[in-house]
């Protein structure tokens, strides 16, 4: 297990699965729930997942010590396409456990965001892989003092760039994919939705008519457009529409 910052850990576990960047896995956490995570590394013989605490079932995972058992099942959906030219790879938040694999596997320059740096996470990891790593802060206290986007558009006034891909809060993806558009490059984007069954079958998890577990969870630039509750709306787990603005 390692810490990454106050609330959140990365659990490291023996499964020789072969799993691409930007694929997730089902958690079972027994009594409890069963959830998805992002595989944030990717080893011939270890996996991991990078958990952060928000509730009951992540509390639980963060309990689990050397030795303990959980079950995961997948890997499941189609994960980031790594051949797209010169990309530059954009995590926020949490977020960043799912675009780590397209670092490490890309070398591909890099943005990790946090509100603070105290949430910055798996900075280290990532700067030992990325051409060129750069932190945003939305206080300033470290790296950039500005968001995601803001930081992005920096980097593309220096460089050109291909496609960007990204996971994070679907703000800073509805905004990373607006200056994609006017900067005339792709994208890639990793989305959330409720999940239950996490591989196509149930239906909670649409948007519009995408499987975001199966025809997701990264959608590029040619799909986006057909995703009319991006930035809108998603559905609760009843399967409610909610909206998100
Ligand atoms: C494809 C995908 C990859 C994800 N990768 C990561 C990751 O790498 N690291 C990480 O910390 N989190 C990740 N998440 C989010 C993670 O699944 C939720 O934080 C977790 O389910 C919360 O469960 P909880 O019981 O602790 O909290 P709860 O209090 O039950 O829920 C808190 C919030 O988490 C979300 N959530 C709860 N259950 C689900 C579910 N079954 N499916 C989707 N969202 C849910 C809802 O927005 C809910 O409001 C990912 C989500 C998806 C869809
Ligand atoms: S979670 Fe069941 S279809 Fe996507």
């Amino acid at each position: 297990m390692i810490e990454e910052s106050y609330d959140t850990k990365t659990f490291v576990f023996g499964w020789n699965e072969e799993v691409r960047p930007g694929q997730f896995v089902m958690v079972w956490v027994p009594g409890l729930d069963e959830i998805p995570m992002s595989v944030s590394g990717i080893n011939a013989r270890t996996k991991s997942i990078t958990v952060k605490a928000i509730g009951e079932a992540t509390r639980k995972i963060h309990e689990l010590g050397v030795g303990d058992r959980i079950r995961i099942r997948g890997p499941y959906g189609n994960g980031f396409d790594l051949s797209r030219g010169e990309m530059l790879v954009v995590g926020g938040g949490v977020g960043t456990a799912a675009v780590i694999p397209a670092i490490v596997q890309s070398g591909a320059d890099a943005i990790i965001a946090a509100r603070t740096k105290d949430d910055v996470i798996m900075d280290d990891l990532a700067r030992r892989y990325s051409k060129d790593l750069r932190i945003a802060t939305d206080d300033g206290s470290m790296g950039f003092h500005g968001n995601a986007v803001q930081l992005m558009k920096e980097m593309a006034a220096e460089k050109r760039y291909d496609c960007v891909l990204a996971c994070g809060p679907e703000v800073m993806l509805y905004f990373t994919y607006k200056a994609c558009q006017d900067l005339g490059i792709g994208c890639q984007l990793s989305m959330e939705r409720y999940m239950k069954c996490g591989a196509g079958i149930c239906g909670c998890c649409v948007m519009d008519d995408m499987r975001v577990c199966k025809d997701g969870p990264v959608f590029d630039e040619r799909q986006i457009p057909l995703l009319t509750e991006f930035w809108k709306s998603k559905r609760d787990p009843c399967g409610r529409i909610v909206s998100l603005r």
